[in-house]
């Protein structure tokens, strides 16, 4: 190979010179280790999340001019930037310099919860912007549609960016139905304000800064000339592994290809990259052909579609969408099927990079190009240093998975798409877990051709993705109805054929054969319905398709989540200078905007740092009978390998005197339990060297991961739990019906958008060491690193900055993740960087627990509920972790709103072999929840009465009520929050639309469903309830305030800021909250129970008011002095500027003797109804609209407030409909990333989604009046289920089934469409199959 080229671009405007640029070397990993940019941050490292994206520009010299896109830095190799402009984050503009209206809006409009998701939000819209300064509300779906956010809810990141938009009539967008804006449809209040102290701004909109283009980085012009006196030369770069050769010229590939046929070719690095990344995959020499201008070309012939291999999908769909206007209706069929599945086809960013060759050429039936291509008709031209030829694209050309029928030296050169006739119908359909941003499980490409003026087939094709390891076509199906006219027989029969050419093997990848099956033959239906459309619409069909039918055919809109927020404002009387009760923006918002904002991995590496990397067991049961780390040790960079041995201390964690090991030392409890670590110089060293540590096992017996496996082995923690009131036994033997059922829940994955992690520094003195730390608790991370290392507390400090998110993922493990950082960080002298990669991440941490509850439940006809009897079974993995609390909150909630006289409620903890499951917000309280939920609504199937009337009968109404633990409390705001949110969401109104559309619709069904919530407040161990805080105020009058809280997003400490401001009566600006620290407050309590800002913020006051009596002499001597005289006179009259607070708080607990007690501080209530549409032949759902209304007190700040339940009830969303963790019959965790788990995109969000603080509420005892309110409104997406619940009963009812029929959560598109049983789902026989061919199990 010819000698390393000079990699040249620029970073932010200036420019870089890499004259040994690594081709292994990723844009993020080069922007944060390299040049010390971490504003763009690590989520996934697959191109899943977009917290990694950046802006890249490049000159065209074809078109002359500069284009701009946004990319996955995590995929974008930095060899493939040469001659490119990359804008980060911290390019786009700052605190010290200027905010860019972006970065200010999207702070301003509190859509910035952590953080984490912001500067990929940022540079996503800012992308767009500068391709589009007016952007539609269409534009800003589509550029936001590859970025997730685990903690907003995305609507307040929409209102910030649709500022941007054309100025319009006050119009949302989303186009006009029935001749009215979305704004003003049936039911919608949004524009409605009843009372004139509601309001319904969260922030002004009027002081926003202006966009001004010119303002922004110029495209350097070293970089136009370079690209205008284009060199042709190739460039090679050579790393530490693996060389890549970048050719400009066509032939010099197919040379290259000729010379070195087994090497990789990239272009757009979306497939390789992930594997190489992800999966271990090792390439030495690598060709990149993004240079080749052949290969990018697109033009229009007289056939159709000429698109070089190496175009981007984005590029293909822009050339389409343009085209296809002028095009006439008939020729542009095939050019609009493949539009409607590029929409949906990954994020922006990845069509930016990813190429329609490299879709087509990575062979997998999951993508899905091929299908849709195929049914085209479509060519490919081929070509090598020999020749060119052309090839029909058809399942031939994929004679395998991951094959393609290529000779290894040959290349796609391009690919034609052509015109389709005027008597030939095509369509393209898919079906993912997540309509947007998700590989589809089963994807289809049809054509058929009319004879013209008749109903005869003259050819048919009909090609499936996801159906087998290959491209499928429906082989007997397309041959032999040939000649058929397109009527009802002909479905009939091609159903049949269907049924034998469709052969879903019950051990496909991916699982879910039945499904798969029956989704080819319903998009068949689909097709079929279609052409019968068009074709009576020409006056030639012999079917008339029932209009009930027809809404089948149109596939969902994809909105943009709008909505109303309301809140009560504060009383006239308030001075304006106090800022309590009022919409404050996030402390750090704008740091987060513009990428300032550090997290535990943005600090910048201590001299001498190393990194670790843990070895997991691969074992669910065995006993540990060897760890061999000596092939390790010989690996380049690997300084050491730590394992059980090496611990100092206890090699344990303690909690509540229950140990759990921090290294498995002899027996392996689960797949993914740590048994050592790898220590090396580097991350990837670390990484590689930790897959050749040797551990040798012996399997042991049992082995089993279910509840029910757990059951049948009797395999439970202690305590086990029982509450009771009335006579339950009694009551269940003279209630006029009986109901027995069970409710399984699935659990769910933090997915917190910042990975765990730790860094260990030692101070090599008296065994100091401090850890920068993502805990939300950071004072047991600092008792278990204590413990770990046999040293006091006093020596260990941890010190949080901010959490990328937490959701109760970052108490438990993460103190065991420090200690054993810490042990590497003594055992090598050096300071320690632990940092999980999203895939560990998952597979270490585990999270929510999947939960079972059986019941047995007497009522009476008219629906009231005498007796219930509960048994709640949690699957607790394989330590006990914070599993019998989570329990305990289960059953102390099982009552939710309803006053049943006799409730029994038992919690069970069942042990596994699963990773050990933790807290997630809402700590058990949605399981204990949901499964009362659908206890009413069961009942009310069974009595035949609308469910909204069921719950109303059975609620609690007196004053004073009694929990089934015999805590008092007041119904009254629980019942206003019900009756205000079946009033602002017209319930009685839609529900009889969703009846009227129902019977009006065969194959789309909807559902509307309301709950009431009552939910416990504060820890039920009464000695939690206890904050800290210290707050110092220095001479030049600023003041510092620390407590024991953590920011995770929440905004605690914005919230602790107008606390002090209000007491203090000095600005939010003069104070200033810089980390939590456990050196300033000691023993805090966990970040936790919805209770954090009780706790800190009563520290917080009591602190303040400590220091305003001493200053109170002084301002009553000098009532004209300002704040920072008062301070100067103070510091020289000796008075202490600095104070503690504590706030002790309410002594809770309950004895489980008697199961009574006073286990909350208090209870917040709401209230939530949501409206959904199913697709019964896809199992596809549409979130309609959602209207919560709930009481948290006095907001402290309604901002906050409003974002932790939006951001709450869309996580909710994700529970229980799309969120599903796959393990094997092994119990290996395969669901490791966001490929393959899906959380709520900005697809998920409901259309509508309102939000109504509770007016004239007051929580007196708590800190001014407010409520917590983190963890309730996750509960509330169980609305959604019960909705989707109810419009697949209406269906099943339709077709003369049961609407009695079992449905577990989550309520996937599997489970809908099989649910909605019909004829397509009875020709699909249940496969067959032994275990092993099992995919995944309900653990
Ligand atoms: C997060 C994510 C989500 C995605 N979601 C979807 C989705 O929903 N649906 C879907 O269909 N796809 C999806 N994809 C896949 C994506 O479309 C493909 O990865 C992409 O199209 C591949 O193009 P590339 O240029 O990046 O290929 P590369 O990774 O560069 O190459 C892929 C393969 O194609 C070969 N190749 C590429 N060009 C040529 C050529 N001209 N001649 C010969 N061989 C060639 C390469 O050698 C290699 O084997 C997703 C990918 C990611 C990362
Ligand atoms: S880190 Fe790049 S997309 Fe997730
Ligand atoms: S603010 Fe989006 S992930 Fe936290």
């Amino acid at each position: 190979m010819s000698s390393p080229s000079e990699l040249i671009f620029f970073i932010n405007g200036r420019k870089v010179v890499e004259r040994n640029a690594d081709p292994e070397q990723m844009l993020l990993s080069f922007l944060r280790r390299r040049v010390g940019l971490t504003g763009t941050k690590y989520g996934c490292g697959g191109g899943g999340c977009g917290s990694c994206t950046v802006m890249v520009s490049r000159y065209d010299r074809n078109h002359e001019r500069v284009v701009h896109y946004a990319v996955n830095a995590c995929l974008q190799p930095i060899v493939a930037l040469h001659g490119a402009a990359v804008v980060t984050v911290e390019g786009v503009g700052s605190t010290d310099t200027k905010l860019h209206p972006v970065q200010e809006r999207i702070a301003k409009a509190h859509g910035s919860q952590c953080g984490f998701c912001t500067p990929g939000m940022v540079m996503s819209m800012y992308a767009l912007l500068r391709n589009k300064p007016q952007p539609t509300m269409e534009d800003i779906r589509e550029a936001l549609g590859g970025n997730l956010c685990r903690c907003t809810g995305y609507r307040p990141i929409i209102d910030g960016f649709k500022t941007f938009c054309e100025k319009s009539s006050g119009c949302c967008q989303n186009g006009r139905e029935e001749g009215r804006c979305c704004m003003e449809r049936k039911g919608s209040k949004m524009n409605h304000s009843e009372e004139n102290d509601i309001c319904h701004k969260l922030f002004p909109m009027d002081d926003f800064l202006p966009l001004d283009p010119s303002q922004d980085l110029i495209f350097p012009p070293e970089l136009m000339m370079m690209e205008k006196k284009f060199s042709a030369a190739p460039l090679y770069f050579q790393g530490e592994r693996v060389r890549l050769v970048a050719p400009s010229e066509l032939l010099h590939l197919l040379e290259l290809k000729a010379d070195h046929p087994s090497a990789a070719l990239i272009v757009g690095n979306t497939t390789i990259g992930p594997k190489m990344l992800l999966k271990g995959e090792f390439h030495p020499l690598v060709i990149y052909a993004g240079r080749i201008s052949e290969l990018g070309a697109v033009t229009w012939g007289k056939n159709g579609l000429m698109v070089g291999a190496a175009c981007s999908l984005s590029t293909l769909k822009e050339e389409m969408e343009k085209a296809v206007v002028e095009m006439e209706a008939e020729k542009a069929r095939g050019y609009q099927a493949l539009l409607q599945i590029l929409q949906c086809l990954a994020g922006k960013q990845i069509r930016n990079m990813a190429t329609i060759g490299g879709n087509l050429l990575s062979a997998n039936p999951k993508y899905d190009l091929s299908s849709v291509l195929a049914a085209l008709d479509c060519t490919l031209h081929v070509i090598s240093k020999d020749g060119m030829r052309s090839v029909p694209l058809d399942e031939k050309f994929f004679p395998a998975f991951g094959k393609a029928a290529l000779r290894p030296d040959e290349v796609l050169l391009s690919i034609d798409i052509p015109y389709t006739n005027s008597w030939e119908f095509v369509a393209a359909y898919r079906q993912a877990q997540r309509r947007e941003f998700a590989f589809s499980f089963v994807n289809a490409g049809m054509k058929v051709a009319i004879r013209e003026g008749t109903d005869i087939v003259e050819s048919l094709k009909v090609y499936y993705g996801g159906v087998g390891s290959t491209l499928v076509k429906a082989e007997q199906t397309c041959q032999q109805l040939v000649c058929w006219s397109w009527r009802e027989d002909f479905l009939s029969e091609a159903c049949r054929l269907l049924n034998v050419d469709i052969n879903v093997s019950p051990s496909i990848h991916g699982g879910r054969a039945e499904y798969r099956k029956t989704l080819a033959v319903s998009f068949f239906f689909k097709f079929y319905m279609q052409v019968v459309l068009e074709m009576t619409e020409r006056g030639v069909s012999g079917v008339a398709l029932p209009p009930e039918y027809l809404s089948a055919l149109k596939p969902f809109k994809n909105e943009v989540p709008q909505g109303q927020q309301s809140f009560q404002l504060v009383s006239e009387a308030q001075p304006c200078g106090d800022p309590v009760g009022r919409p404050s923006m996030h402390q750090s918002a704008f740091q987060q905007a513009t990428g300032e904002a550090k997290y535990y991995d943005d600090l910048p590496p201590v001299q001498g740092e190393l990194f670790i990397h843990m070895v997991t067991s691969l074992r669910a049961h065995a006993r540990i009978i060897n760890i061999d780390p000596s092939e390790v040790l010989n690996q380049p960079g690997v300084v050491a390998f730590v394992s059980a041995g090496d611990v100092p201390g206890a090699n344990r964690r303690l909690w509540f005197s229950h140990p759990e090991e921090l290294f498995a030392q002899e027996e392996a409890l689960c797949v993914g339990q740590i048994i050592g670590a790898v220590v090396a110089e580097t991350r990837e060293q670390a990484r590689r060297a930790a897959e050749k540590v040797q551990v040798t096992y012996q399997d042991l017996q049992p082995i089993f991961f279910t509840i029910e496996d757990a059951i049948k082995h009797e395999s439970f923690f202690e305590p086990k739990r029982k509450v009771e009131r009335g006579d339950v036994d009694e009551a269940l033997r003279t209630a006029e019906h009986i109901l027995e059922d069970q409710l399984y829940m699935g659990g769910q994955e933090h997915f917190y958008m910042e990975t765990q992690g730790v860094i260990a520094v030692p101070k090599g003195e008296h065994g100091e060491m401090d850890l920068f730390v993502a805990s939300q608790h950071a004072a047991f991370t600092q008792e278990v690193v204590a413990m770990a290392l046999g040293v006091d507390s006093n020596k260990i400090t941890c010190h949080v900055k901010r959490l990328g998110g937490a959701f109760g993922g970052k108490v438990m493990k993460i103190a065991s993740l420090s200690a054993i950082t810490a042990v590497a960080a003594r055992k090598t002298g050096r300071a320690v960087r632990c940092c999980l990669d999203r895939g560990d991440d998952m597979l270490i941490t585990s999270g929510r627990h999947p939960f079972l509850g059986k019941y047995k439940v007497g009522y009476n006809s008219d629906g009231t509920i005498v007796a219930a009897d509960i048994t709640y079974y949690s699957n607790g993995g394989c330590t006990l972790d914070e599993s019998p609390f989570i329990m305990e909150k289960a059953i102390l909630h099982m009552d939710n709103g309803y006053k049943i006289p006799n409730l029994r409620g038992r919690g069970v903890v069942c042990k596994t072999y699963l990773p050990s499951y933790t807290a997630f917000r809402g700590f058990g309280g949605p399981q204990g929840l949901t499964v009362m939920e659908s206890v009413l609504h069961e009942v009310a199937v069974r009595c035949g009465l609308p469910p909204e009337k069921v719950r109303e009968i059975n609620m609690y109404r007196e004053q004073q009520c009694y929990t089934h633990y015999k805590q008092p409390f007041c119904p009254t705001d629980m019942l206003r929050c019900w009756d205000e949110c079946l009033e602002k969401a017209s319930y009685q109104d839609r529900l009889r639309e969703v009846q009227l559309f129902n019977s009006s619709n065969r194959w789309r069904k909807r559902g509307i469903t309301a709950v009431p919530m009552k939910f416990g407040v504060g820890f039920s161990k009464g000695f939690y309830n206890q904050g800290a805080a210290l707050v110092n105020i220095f001479k030049d009058g600023s003041v510092l305030v620390s407590h024991g809280g953590t920011e995770m997003g929440q905004g605690i400490n914005t919230k602790a800021i107008q606390i002090a401001s209000r007491v203090l009566q000095v600005p939010m600006s003069s104070i200033f909250i810089k980390e939590t620290c456990t050196g300033n407050v000691p023993n805090a309590a966990p970040s936790a129970a919805s209770f954090g800002t009780d706790a800190v913020g009563m520290a917080v006051k009591d602190a303040c008011e400590k220091l305003m009596r001493r200053l109170q002499p002084l301002t009553e001597k000098n009532p004209q002095h300002t704040w920072k005289q008062q301070i100067t006179e103070a510091y020289f009259q000796k008075i202490s500027l600095s104070a503690t607070g504590f706030f002790m708080g309410p002594p809770t607990n309950v004895d489980w003797e008697k199961g009574e007690g006073q286990a909350y501080y208090y209870f917040t209530f709401g209230a939530c109804c949501s409206e959904v549409e199913i697709d019964c032949l896809t199992g596809d759902h549409k979130n309609i609209r959602t209207d919560i209304v709930i009481d948290v007190g006095k907001s402290i700040n309604p901002a906050l407030d409003v974002g932790q339940v939006e951001g709450g009830f869309v996580q909710g969303v994700g529970l229980y409909t799309i969120e599903e963790l796959q393990f094997s019959a092994d119990g290996v965790l395969k669901t490791r990333g966001p490929t393959q788990y899906k959380i709520p995109a900005l697809c998920d969000v409901p259309a509508e989604l309102n939000v109504h603080l509770l007016a004239n509420a007051e929580n007196p005892g708590a800190i001014y009046l407010s409520k917590g309110i983190g963890e309730p409104p996750v509960f509330f997406g169980c609305t959604i289920f019960f909705a989707i619940k109810a419009a697949i009963a209406a269906a099943r009812q339709e077709r003369g089934l049961s609407a009695i029929f079992p449905l577990s959560s989550p309520a996937t598109a599997e489970k809908i469409r099989m649910a909605c049983q019909d004829q397509f789902t009875k020709m699909v026989s249940s496969p067959t199959g032994d275990s092993a061919a099992v995919w995944c199990i309900d653990v």
